[in-house]
């Protein structure tokens, strides 16, 4: 068990230690994912129990009567309850119908709590899910695909020179651990004059099809982080300055990430960012995401704190999941964080990246051809979509704080045996499923309660 607390890239100790050098439980850490190099064979769970006489005898008939055969058990007290102990058992997962019925027989005739821990898709389980900031290193570099890998019919297909480019700006992003400044890249004149042509076309068209926030932010984007037709932002200046308007952060990322883990940065309000830019053949063409991507589309709504909870929220959203979930709220991320449009006032404006960034569908998208519908994240969710032309429906959100709360009543939905909250102090997730962290919830709503009374009394 204690190898799967066990981190990658770092030096933090023993989970013990941790929590003495935190202060902070790591109760979330229930939930972390087996080791997967050995008993792939081998179901585990945890359930707890009261600390009564003849409980724990009680648990194991259930265990008897399924004819289990219980190949390791250990207990401690639990970190939930004081009152209660917790049991580790492994079973053979031959056992594993066998095992659903006792667990249900753990929930109802014991009144126990019960975690699966697994990755393998089971019933009831819950995969693994990042718990703090530096977590995000442990995926980072389980890509898709590596950058310099290029689809056939991809432009720079041809041009190895363009190829080993692509490998250098995929090396810096899978050496990059969290906390690191980003590498500084210096970009060549073809590269900066495929910036150039992308910058003018799509600056001309902002103040007519994006929305405020965009509008309000490009400039700022410009005084501080070097936003020039002539020059390409780089990932470290553009990061600094997020983080100072929304605690957002940019990460370079060396390929395609999985929908779970890209969602996952989200929840900490972190944005896994390429940094290579497209080839220069089609300036206004790119197959996949590139840095004019990134810098123009994304990065100015991350700086808009309405628009960053709503994004942090679908991460949230997210974590511990099931696949299918995933899929869906990977669904509503496509059709608003990149390709959503928003009403202000009489009017409708872009806001999505995908439309940010393109020439061509940022004015297609406010034309009468596609279809526009009220975005509803339980049909947006739904909703099919291609991903090599133009959208034939877009959702428009009355407002970020609108489709934020649309979206938190559909994370509510999501079937998880907990909810989870973000903690900017810690940089970490805390999973709110027990007395003591909904207790720590309380007094820190409490307190802020009180600073919204005293200013409003102030004011009055
Ligand atoms: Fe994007």
């Amino acid at each position: 068990m204690d190898a799967a607390y066990k981190r990658v890239n770092g030096d933090y100790g023993t989970e013990a230690e941790t929590e003495e050098i935190t202060g902070r439980k790591r109760s979330g850490s229930m939930y972390l994912e087996e080791e997967t190099d050995k008993k792939s064979e081998v179901i585990s769970c945890i359930f707890s129990l009261k600390e009564e006489v003849g409980a724990l005898a009680k648990a194991l008939r259930l265990f008897e009567d399924k004819g289990i055969n219980l190949m390791h058990i250990e207990s401690r007290p639990s970190r939930m309850n004081k009152d209660q102990y917790e049991f580790f058992i492994s079973v053979d997962s031959t056992c594993s119908q066998a095992l659903d019925e006792v667990i249900d027989g753990l929930r109802t005739q014991i009144s126990g709590h019960v975690h699966e821990l697994s990755r393998n898709k089971q019933k009831d389980t819950v995969p693994w899910f990042p718990n703090d900031i530096q977590d995000l290193d442990r995926f980072a570099n389980q890509i898709l695909s590596y950058g310099s890998e290029l689809d056939a019919d991809h432009p720079g297909f041809t041009d190895p020179v363009y190829r080993a480019r692509r490998k250098e700006f995929a090396d810096i992003a899978y050496n990059y651990r969290h906390g690191q400044t980003i590498p500084r890249v210096e970009y060549t004149e073809e590269e900066r004059a495929t910036w150039g042509i992308v910058f003018k076309e799509l600056k001309t068209l902002y103040p007519t099809h994006a929305c405020r926030e965009h509008n309000r932010v490009f400039p700022l984007l410009e005084k501080y982080c070097g936003y020039r037709q002539d020059n390409i932002p780089q990932l470290e200046d553009v990061s600094r300055f997020l983080q100072s308007c929304t605690g957002f952060r940019l990460r370079p990322v060396a390929g395609l990430l999985s929908s779970r883990d890209f969602l996952a940065g989200l929840a900490f309000r972190v944005f896994h960012s390429t940094q290579y830019i497209r080839h220069s053949s089609k300036p206004t063409y790119t197959p996949e995401p590139d840095i004019c991507h990134e810098l123009l589309g994304h990065v100015p709504l991350f700086a808009d704190p309405s628009f960053a909870q709503f994004s942090q929220e679908i991460g949230l959203a997210s974590l511990g999941a099931p696949d299918e979930y995933i899929e869906k709220l990977a669904t509503v991320y496509w059709f608003t964080v990149e390709f959503g449009l928003c009403k202000q006032g009489s009017e409708i404006k872009a806001y999505g990246a995908g439309l940010l960034s393109s020439f061509g569908e940022l004015q297609y998208c406010l034309t009468d051809e596609p279809k526009v519908l009220p975005f509803d994240p339980d049909k947006t969710s739904l909703q099919k979509y291609p991903i090599t032309e133009y959208q034939p429906v877009y959702f428009v959100a009355e407002s970020f704080e609108d489709a934020k709360e649309k979206v938190r009543r559909f994370a509510a939905t999501i079937p998880r045996p907990f909810s989870v909250r973000y903690n900017p102090y810690t940089q970490s997730i805390e999973v709110l499923d027990n007395t003591q962290q909904l207790r720590n919830l309380a007094d820190s709503i409490n307190s802020e309660l009180g600073k919204l009374c005293e200013a409003m009394r102030k004011l009055e």
